[in-house]
Formats: C-alpha cells, structure tokens, sequence
C-alpha cells in the first residue's frame, strides 16, 4: 500500500516509526505539546515503537542509578495518560531488549571515533554537565547506542526534535557504512552491465537509513515565560493538581508594562499570551487582545480561561493515569508485551546482521 498521509506527508503507511526518550520521570506540559501529542497522532498512522532509553539515562547518571526505576514507570504512566495507546503502539524499555545492545557492539567495530567525537552534543553536554565526568566510553557511544536503537527495527521514521537531527545523521552515515560493508554484493554479471552505462550498482541494504521527522518545538512558555523545563524549576506537569496549577498560573509574570491594573499591555510581552495561543479559543484570544491592550481587563481575570483550560487538560491526564496507579501490574503487563513484540522484530534483524557480519557459524 502507497497512500500518502495527508496529516504527515509521510508517504508509506506500512513504515515503522521509532522514538525513545530517557526516563526522565513525570512529564510536563511541554513533553506532552511537544513530544507526545505527535506520537499520538502517529501511532494510528503507521506501526510504531516508543521506548524508554534507560539505559542512555545510565549514560550521564551512572553514578546515581536510583532514580531510573521510579522515573521510568511515571513516564510510562504519562506517555499512556497524553493519549499513547497500547493497542496500537508497542511501547517497551530498552534494557529489556538487550539486542540493542549486540548491535551497538557490532557496529562499533567499523565506527571511526571521530565520526562520535564531531556529533555537537558530545562537547556540548561535556560542558553543560561539567559537575560529573562524562569522559566516558559510554558517554561518547551515546549516539552510537541512539543508532543501533533505530536500526535494529529498521525505522524510516524517528520523530524527535531540533536537537536529536545531529544524531539521526549519524545513524545514517553508520547504515550507509554497514550496506557497504556487509551488503549483499551485486550480480558480477549484472555489475558489469550496468557499468557498461556507466552506473555502478550498490550493495542489497540490510539496514535501513532512517529520517528524523522533525517535531515541533511546543511553543509553551514555563510559569517564568522561559522554555518549560524540569531543570528551570518552571514545569506544569501532566498530572499536576488543580490547586498547584492555579498557583502557577496566577503568579506568572505578566507584561512588565501593567505594573498598575489601570495600565494597557501588550500580550505580546507576555507569557500568559502564549499560553492563550495554545489552549484559547478564537474569541477568547480577542477579549485578552482587545482587554490587554485597552486596560479593560486585569491580569488576574485574563489568567482565569488558560487556568480552566489547564485544569481541563490535567484533568484527563490524572484519569486516564488512575487506573495504572491503582494497579501497577497493568503497566508492567503492556510494557511486557511490548518487550516481547520489540524483541521479535530485534531478533530477526541481529540475524541477519550477524550473518552479514560473517557470523553466521554457530
Ligand atoms: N537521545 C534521545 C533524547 O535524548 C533519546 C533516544 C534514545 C532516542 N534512543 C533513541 C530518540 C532512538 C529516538 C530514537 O531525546
Ligand atoms: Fe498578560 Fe493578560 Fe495581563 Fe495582558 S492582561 S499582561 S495578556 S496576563
């Protein structure tokens, strides 16, 4: 089947999807406007794969592994809580497919170490991250890890944002090299005539090169105005309480210019108005508009439909969650399955790998 997906313009249905995050625990609003929803909306598209890369949290938190267990079993919650559904998605932890981790041995082999040492994000996060030592073999096979995640199930498709693209380049660079390598050689008949055109065939693929399928940077501002995030300590997560998110939002910073209830605005200076931007509707967006910038309305009345509108929101989210929190054997029951359906396609992969790779003799 070739139909082309109006929603995506991805052009084959039958293409498998694949994306991981690190188990950072509860996700937030920007997760779910960013990452998740899309997800969502892929997953009735196209076969798809979503994993916990915990094993790449290891990457950066191998000293302080504690937290991994507990931060993996929330974000699951929060991935099935924003929509992510198990019965059309196969959702699963990498460390419970350790094939991922025979491909990544297999093709470090052939990896030059500069190719790793050029990706942007291995000097970046060394610098950012400068309070541990990340001057660490795993560290620097990060990206390489990333690749053999994607490769293994022959992912077109791997939906991340802006940050990930270096590392989806990578990942085709390392297929590309593999085909070559390992490929299956043309017909030496078949060669010849085609270099008689002046064409040079190539390998048979075994991997499949894959495309990042860029996401949408949410445009959700923090309770700052700043980009949400956990470590800004200006997060709304998913499942917040109606309590909590009505203290947030009523003691966001406004435009800096209504110091007095009586002074106009202007909401493009103001993170609420981002807010109204993605939860707002039309006529609601006008009355801020026309409030804000006559003084006719106060901050504090202008706050109160995205405070509604979070609520709503969070309100689904904590719902939807309830179930898994009452009883944990459901989540582990979906992630088991999914382990068993990711290892099925992981396994058939390393077979052929290995026998490409000469391995073929046991
Ligand atoms: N590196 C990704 C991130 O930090 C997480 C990740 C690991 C991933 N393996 C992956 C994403 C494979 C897509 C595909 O967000
Ligand atoms: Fe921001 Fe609304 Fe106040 Fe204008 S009225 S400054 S948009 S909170």
């Amino acid at each position: 089947m070739n139909t082309i997906s109006a929603v995506t313009g991805i052009t084959n249905m039958s293409e498998r999807v694949v994306s991981g995050m690190r188990p950072t625990g509860a996700l937030h609003l920007g997760h779910y406007h960013g990452a998740l929803k899309n997800w969502a909306r892929l997953q009735a598209l196209h076969p798809c794969l979503f994993f916990v890369a915990d094993w790449h949290a290891l990457t950066t938190h191998y000293e302080s592994p504690g937290e991994i267990g507990h931060n993996v079993w929330e974000m699951v919650t929060d991935w099935l809580a924003g929509g992510i559904d198990p019965k059309q998605a196969t959702l699963f932890l990498q460390s419970r497919v350790p094939e991922h981790a025979e491909l990544h041995v297999l093709l470090s082999m052939g990896t030059p170490l500069g190719w790793l040492e050029r990706v942007p994000t291995y000097k970046d996060q060394q610098e950012k991250l400068a309070d541990r030592d990340l001057a660490t073999y795993g560290f620097l096979g990060y990206p390489l890890l990333q690749a053999a995640d994607i490769l293994i199930y022959r992912a077109a498709w791997v939906p991340v944002g802006e940050d990930q693209v270096p590392h989806i380049e990578l990942t085709r660079e390392i297929a590309r090299r593999f085909n070559h390598l390992y490929g299956q050689p043309p017909d030496p008949k078949e060669q010849a005539a085609a270099r008689k055109r002046g064409i040079t065939l190539e390998n048979a693929p075994i991997l499949t090169e894959p495309q990042a399928l860029l996401t949408e940077a949410s445009r959700l501002p923090g309770v700052d105005g700043q980009k949400m995030s956990k470590s800004y300590g200006n997060a709304i997560a998913m499942r917040e309480t109606p309590e909590s998110v009505t203290k947030k939002i009523r003691t966001m910073p406004t435009d800096p210019a209504r110091v007095r209830r009586t002074d106009p605005g202007d909401p493009e200076r103001c993170p609420v108005w981002a807010l109204h931007e993605v939860y707002s509707p039309e006529n609601t967006q006008a009355w801020v508009q026309q409030g804000c910038r006559s003084a006719g309305i106060g901050c504090i009345e202008c706050k109160q439909p995205v405070i509604d509108a979070v609520i709503g929101e969070t309100a689904v989210f904590i719902e939807r969650a309830r179930p898994y929190q009452e009883d944990p054997r459901l989540l582990r029951d979906i992630v088991d399955a999914g382990c068993d359906r990711a290892r099925l396609i992981a396994r058939e992969t390393m077979r052929e790998v290995r026998d490409a790779m000469g391995l073929g003799y046991v």
